[in-house]
């Protein structure tokens, strides 16, 4: 195949005949290929388990480029947005493309704040759980049954519509979040409280009591609150990717979102800040790195290095950086600058990153390496880890939902497959079969 990028054309050659096909231009990233009229004109089909090499979309929300380490979340850099904004300025540029003015801001922190209760009969939706499920499953069930609260109200073809189901998921997903954690253990649902921002409301939803006053940590807040800019949006994920399918055939966004935390919750995805806390716990001191990154580096072993590596980023995963630098805010605030944990976390990351097996295989650490320490820190049991990754990536899952839904084109999604099962075969009677 010839791609030539300054004829803008690729020829494929099928048998004895060429194909050329449209390549198109994104404003950065690689170009791409456009293949749609394969089948109709060669009667082939491309074969990419994975996505290892296919762009499913077109989009203007979020870009990375891997091998340099970028993010950018409507081309500002993700640095940036961490350090001077806040997660619902996030959730406003993800959605409407641009950064809010002063009074938009307001106005758009007035309207989620708005709708961060639920209906009251989901309290009693709840009642149906056993008490020790995880969470996880309590967020794809309550965040579907959503979907039974709005469903006449949300004509998805209606922007207007399209915007305030999106208000609604913001807003609603961290008050189901924090009583599906409230309802593991025993302790009576806390009513959101429109006083405080976004990251201090759902702290006290998690974490107050009746009884009792509870003051939120400004500090710890805003932490969380970064925690939720680093995790808002990161393109076609497999989590995106599930709710861009679902919402394909025009179903309920709710229950589209529902679909996305399904997926998300599986270990390859939203699991592995667990895992990394759990491995630098079992690392337990200093002294006993050497010997574990002798197991990693063993092939038998099947040891990973958790928090480590990435499909996309050969490079470090820039929102580690900012991981890390939250990290030590959340230990000095919390007094546990001196975490043995932490200190295994430095030290592993210091000897992985000057050595040769980490280094020849790009291996750098993902924001999964510092997230747990900092969540455990924060008061988050561990079952809670996901859940507050699906809090975050709501607004981009709904984002691209948007995007997908006001493309005037869109198609229901319907890959292909090689078929490798039985031919034509004929049908046996029962009695015949032997
Ligand atoms: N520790 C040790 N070796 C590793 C690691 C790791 N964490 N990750 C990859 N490698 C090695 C592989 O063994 C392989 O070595 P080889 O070439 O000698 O066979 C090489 O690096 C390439 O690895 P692949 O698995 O092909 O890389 P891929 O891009 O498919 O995998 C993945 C990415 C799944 C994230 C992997 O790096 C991994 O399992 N990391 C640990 C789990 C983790 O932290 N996941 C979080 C990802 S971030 C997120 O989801 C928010």
């Amino acid at each position: 195949m010839d791609a030539s990028n300054k004829s803008k054309t690729a020829t494929l050659t099928v048998g004895n005949k060429n194909y050329d096909f449209p390549v198109k231009s994104g404003t950065v990233g690689p170009d791409v290929i456009d293949i749609s009229s394969l089948y109709n004109q060669a009667g082939v089909f491309t074969y990419d388990p994975g996505f290892m090499a296919t762009a499913s979309c077109e989009s203007k929300i979020t870009y990375i480029d891997g091998d340099a380490g970028i993010l950018r979340y409507r081309g500002y850099p993700i640095e940036q947005i961490a350090e001077g904004g806040d997660f619902l300025e996030t959730c406003y540029l993800l959605l409407y493309g641009e950064l809010p003015t002063k009074a938009q801001k307001e106005d758009f922190d007035r309207r989620v704040t708005m709708h961060t209760m639920v209906h009251e009969q989901m309290a009693r939706f709840f009642q149906g759980f056993r008490r020790d499920a995880h969470p996880m499953a309590v967020m794809v069930a309550s965040v579907g049954a959503l979907a039974a609260f709005y469903h006449d109200s949300t004509d998805i073809n209606d922007p207007h519509q399209r915007m305030v189901a999106s208000m609604r998921m913001i807003a609603k997903v961290p008050t189901l979040a924090a009583m599906a954690y409230k309802y593991t253990i025993g302790q009576p649902f806390m009513y959101p409280k429109n006083s405080l921002d976004y990251a201090s409301n759902f702290m006290h939803m998690c974490f107050a009591v009746p009884c009792e006053e509870y003051k939120v940590n400004p500090v710890l807040a805003r932490a969380l609150d970064r925690i939720f800019i680093l995790h808002a949006d990161h393109e076609q994920n497999a989590s995106t990717s599930t709710v861009r399918g679902a919402g394909s055939s025009g179903a309920n966004p709710f229950a589209c979102i529902a679909a996305g935390i399904a997926c998300l919750w599986g270990p390859a995805h939203g699991g592995a800040n667990e895992a990394a806390l759990q491995m630098l716990s079992e690392i337990g001191s200093v002294d006993n790195i050497p010997e574990f990154i002798k197991e990693v580096k063993d092939k038998n072993s099947r040891v990973k290095l958790m928090g480590f590596g990435h499909r996309v980023y050969k490079n470090y995963d820039p929102r580690a950086k900012l991981m890390q630098k939250t990290c030590h805010e959340v230990l000095k605030e919390t007094g546990h600058q001196n975490d043995p944990v932490l200190k295994v976390a430095m030290e592993l990351e210091k000897i992985a990153l000057s050595d040769e097996y980490f280094i020849s295989r790009k291996l750098y650490p993902n924001v999964d390496f510092y997230s747990g320490i900092t969540l455990k820190a924060l008061g988050f049991p561990t079952s809670m880890f996901t859940v507050l990754f699906a809090v975050a990536r709501t607004v981009g899952w709904i984002s691209q939902w948007s995007e997908m839904i006001n493309e005037p084109n869109y198609k229901i999604a319907r890959p292909r497959q090689l078929y490798t099962g039985q031919a034509e075969r004929q049908y046996v009677q029962l009695d015949k079969r032997k």
